[in-house]
C-alpha cells in the first residue's frame, strides 16, 4: 500500500460504490444489435476481464457502463442506483474512471497538465491538483515526462498517461480499453504489473478490454466473453479457456 497514492486533498472523498452492473443491456444501432441482452457485475476487489473478437460490442458496453452511450433497453446499476440519465460527467463524479481505445490526450498541454485538468474538473486546488497528478505520473513511471509536450510521447507512453489520468480521480471502478493495444510484449508484461496492483492499491475495481489471451488469463480474477453483441462465456480464466464457444469464437484469431 504507498500512503502517497492515498492522500487525497481535503474535501475530495473516495467513491465508496462496491458494485457496477449492466442489467439485461441493449444496444441497437439503426438495424444493427450491438449488444443483445448482456448482463454482468464487476466487484471492487478484482480485475474483470470483457473479451472477444473484433466487433463483439466491448466498447460499446463501456460506453454504456459509463455514461457515453445511452443503452435501448436494460440498465446500468451503481451501488444498487440505477444510473439511467446519467451523463459521462455524473458518472465520473460518481467514481467510474475510464481510458479510450485512442488515447484522447490533449497533445498541446504537458503530460503534467493532461492529469491535473482531470482533478480540477473534481474540484481540487490548483496545488493539490498538480501535487496529486505528479504522484500518479510517478506511480506509472512517468514522473521524468511530466513536463514533455503530451502530443510528443509514443504511443505507449499515452497509454499511461490515460490511466494515471483515470486514477487522479480515485475512482471506484476503472474501465481500460485495451490499454496494451500496439505494445511490445515487455512493454505489456510491465503495463500488467501496473494494473495488477489498482485494485490494492486504490480499492479500484477495473474492468479491463485486451485482446490477448494469454495476458487475460493471466492477470483477471474473472473473465466476460461477448461475441456479435451477445454473452457467449463467463467464469474464471481456467474455465474460460477450455469453453468450446469462445475456443470457436477465437479460432483463427491472434493469442
Ligand atoms: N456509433 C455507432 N454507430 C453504429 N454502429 C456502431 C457504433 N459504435 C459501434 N458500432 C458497431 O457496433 C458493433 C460493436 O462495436 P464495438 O466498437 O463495441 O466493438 P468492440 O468489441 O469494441 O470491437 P474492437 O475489438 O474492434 O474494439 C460493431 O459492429 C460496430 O461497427
Ligand atoms: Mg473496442
Amino acid at each position: 500500500m504507498n500512503d502517497a497514492l492515498h492522500d487525497l486533498p481535503p474535501g475530495i472523498a473516495q467513491a465508496q460504490a462496491a458494485e457496477l452492473v449492466a442489467e439485461s443491456i441493449v444496444v441497437q444501432f439503426q438495424g444493427l444489435m450491438a449488444i443483445s441482452d448482456v448482463s454482468l457485475k464487476v466487484e471492487r476487489h478484482e480485475i474483470f476481464g470483457l473479451i472477444g473478437p473484433n466487433g463483439a460490442g466491448k466498447t460499446t458496453l463501456v460506453n454504456c457502463l459509463t455514461g457515453f452511450q445511452r443503452p435501448s433497453t436494460g440498465r446500468v446499476l451503481l451501488a444498487g442506483e440505477d444510473t439511467t440519465g446519467w451523463r459521462p460527467d455524473k458518472f465520473r463524479k460518481q467514481g467510474i474512471a475510464r481510458t479510450f481505445q485512442a488515447g484522447r490526450l490533449f497533445r498541446d498541454m504537458t503530460v503534467a497538465e493532461n492529469v491535473e485538468v482531470t482533478a480540477l474538473g473534481l474540484g481540487m486546488s490548483r496545488r493539490a491538483a498538480h501535487e496529486h497528478a505528479m504522484a500518479m505520473l510517478a506511480w506509472v513511471g512517468l514522473a521524468d515526462k511530466a513536463d514533455a509536450v503530451a502530443g510528443t510521447l509514443p504511443y505507449t507512453d499515452e497509454r499511461r498517461v490515460g490511466i494515471a489520468r483515470a486514477m487522479v480521480m480515485s475512482p471506484a471502478f476503472v474501465l481500460l480499453d485495451e490499454p496494451a493495444a500496439g505494445m511490445s510484449d515487455a512493454e505489456c508484461d510491465d503495463l500488467m504489473h501496473t494494473i495488477v496492483a489498482i485494485p490494492k492499491e486504490f480499492t479500484c475495481g477495473v474492468l479491463l478490454i485486451e485482446h490477448n489471451m494469454g495476458v487475460i488469463m493471466g492477470v483477471c480474477d474473472r473473465i466476460h466473453v461477448l461475441d456479435g453483441g451477445r454473452t457467449i462465456a463467463q467464469g474464471l480464466p481456467a474455465e474460460i479457456r477450455s469453453d468450446a464457444n469462445v475456443i470457436s469464437a477465437y479460432l483463427g484469431m491472434e493469442g
